[in-house]
């Protein structure tokens, strides 16, 4: 008898010990997670030559990892075009690196080539590339100008470099020659080291499908983007919208940018939901693209506490910013106050635009007699129109430079900031900032912290940002604080993006978004001709 209640202690001790180490797996432990930000050739060459060159630099950067990582990921459209394309399984038994007996699917050899890659530096890849589809072009609709369906795709190898995980994007931009899927896919993948991972590419981002999806719809707390994003200001560079973005989802977001900053392109980085960036990097300083592999380790479990002392904080010596930006496009619309420049000024206000009110406290100094910006105090609530027919409704409310007292220039980078950054003797210090927002509830909604520090274009990591949200009966009331005195703040604002809430009165005429797509090719030619001619 005793025996028996030995051995029936012994199993449920047993028992108890395996149900710790179970929940200790998601909990505590690392992955080794590669980004690279990569410039991609773009000229100088035939399709087929920007192909090799563009493939021997992904090469070249999964090896300089010496095998140390668990993944790696690259940028949207760095490697092949649509003179190059491939076919993508869905997913595949065996390694694509070596071609099998019975391949239906016309695989070029630079995917198997990155299949290799992967398997002998035994790490998982993602890349992202244009596909060939194998089914015919529907006659019904006018499947791009080829002839045939072509889908901009992300495609993850195993460790083994077997096809794991196939996503075609879903919220094209501006991309004539590509098609969607009929229904957005929603992408993901389990791994060796517990991590299940999402992913999706670049302007998905901005939508609820499918990225919210993952994250609301299927728990997923690993998140991967592949990019080649047009940073705008006040309010959605490149780093600073990824890292508001994981931070609101709470999720590990590895985001993988092209780098192309004469075309306002740049923006990798990996974050770890509310303990902020652990590698990033904007190519603010320079015209000319990088090829960067980041690496960081990633608690498996974003939530998972971080020693402190790991923080990265870049310096704050005034950089020029040479990266070329966009403009958020509503700022007349937005009602604004602009701060006086006034040593030692303290100010409460209150600021509301239809159903958003927020309330702002500030104390500020200029440590000059002459600030290198001015800032302003602004709400907002609005639909915001991207290319195309793609429409976000916006609420949101904070405080942005301006390089003059004109609300039209908010969101500029001034002279000063573009030829030597901005001087300790231009700046302002703020040594409080508050902002008390009351937004709106509605199923779907993400509201992210957006802030900029101008000396890279870097948002605020958790020891300068206190950030706190409460859902009340029908408003979600966010508080957001600057940790510690601040002198080279471009932006602290609080953003809501609530999606297609006004869907049905954003559309416009086919002809507007024609147009659009129209300006929008003679201004990147444009673009392309300066840089020959410089
Ligand atoms: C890879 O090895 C080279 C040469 O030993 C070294 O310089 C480099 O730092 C290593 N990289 C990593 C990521 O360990
Ligand atoms: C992943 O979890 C399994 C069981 O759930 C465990 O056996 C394995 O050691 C874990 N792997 C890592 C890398 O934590
Ligand atoms: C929220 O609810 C309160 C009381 O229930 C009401 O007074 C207020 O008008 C509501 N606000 C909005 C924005 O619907």
């Amino acid at each position: 008898m005793a025996g028996f209640q030995l051995r029936f202690l012994w199993i449920l001790s047993g028992f108890f010990l395996v149900t710790v180490v179970l929940a200790n797996d998601g909990s505590d432990g690392f992955y080794t997670a590669g980004v690279a930000e990569f410039r991609p050739e773009i000229m100088g060459g035939s399709s087929q030559q920007l192909l090799e060159t563009n493939l021997a630099g992904y090469l070249e950067l999964i090896a300089s990892a010496n095998g140390t990582t668990d993944i790696i990921v690259f940028p949207e459209a760095a490697l092949n075009s649509v003179v190059t394309l491939t076919a993508v399984p869905e997913s595949t038994k065996l390694s694509l690196c070596e071609e099998q007996p019975d391949d239906d699917l016309e695989i070029a050899p630079f995917l198997r080539k990155l299949a290799c890659a992967a398997r002998e530096h035994s790490t998982y890849l993602v890349v992202n590339v244009k596909e060939r589809a194998p089914e015919n072009c529907p006659s019904d609709i006018s499947c791009t100008n080829l002839g045939y369906v072509v889908h901009n795709t992300n495609v993850v190898f195993d460790r083994q470099g077997a096809v794991i995980s196939r996503y075609r994007k879903w919220n094209l931009y501006l991309e004539p020659s590509t098609d969607r899927t009929e229904e957005p896919e929603l992408a993901t993948f389990q791994t060796d080291f517990n991590a299940t991972f999402g992913h999706f590419i670049c302007f998905d981002m901005l939508f609820y499908t499918p990225a919210q999806d993952l994250v609301e719809g299927l728990g997923i707390r690993n998140v991967i983007v592949t990019k080649m994003f047009n940073s705008e200001l006040p309010f959605l560079t490149a780093s600073q919208f990824q890292q508001g973005w994981a931070w609101s989802n709470r999720v590990n977001l590895l985001a993988s940018g092209g780098s192309f900053p004469q075309g306002g392109i740049s923006g990798s980085g990996i974050y770890a939901g509310q303990q902020g960036a652990l590698a990033r990097l904007m190519m603010t300083e320079e015209t000319v693209g990088q090829r960067r592999l980041l690496l960081a380790k990633v608690p498996l479990n974003p939530e998972q506490d971080m020693d402190d002392s790991d923080e990265i904080l870049e310096t704050e010596d005034p950089t020029p910013i040479k990266l070329k930006l966009l403009q958020q496009p509503e700022l007349k619309k937005f009602t604004t106050w602009e701060l006086p420049m006034i040593k030692g000024s303290s100010v409460e206000k209150r600021i509301c635009q239809e159903d958003l009110c927020c309330e702002f406290r500030i104390s500020w100094s200029p440590v000059g007699t002459k600030p290198g910006y001015s800032y302003r105090l602004g709400v907002w609530v609005g639909v915001r129109r991207y290319e195309e027919e793609q429409y976000s409704a916006i609420r949101l409310c904070g405080l942005f430079t301006c390089s003059s007292s004109d609300v039209e220039s908010c969101g500029l980078i001034s002279e000063e900031q573009r030829e030597t950054g901005l001087l300790a003797e231009n700046q302002v210090v703020f040594t409080e900032l508050q902002i008390l927002g009351e937004f709106v509830r509605r199923p779907r909604s993400l509201i992210t912290p957006s802030t900029l520090s101008s000396s890279h274009l870097y948002a605020l990591q958790p020891s300068q940002l206190a950030w706190s949200m409460e859902e009340l009966d029908n408003l979600t009331q966010i508080k957001m604080e600057l940790r510690q005195p601040h002198s080279q703040l471009m932006t602290f604002a609080i953003y809501g993006n609530y999606f297609d809430e006004y869907a049905n009165d954003g559309a416009t005429t086919m002809e507007g978004s024609r147009m659009g797509t129209l300006l929008f090719l003679l201004i990147t030619l444009l673009m392309m001709m300066h840089l020959i001619w410089e």
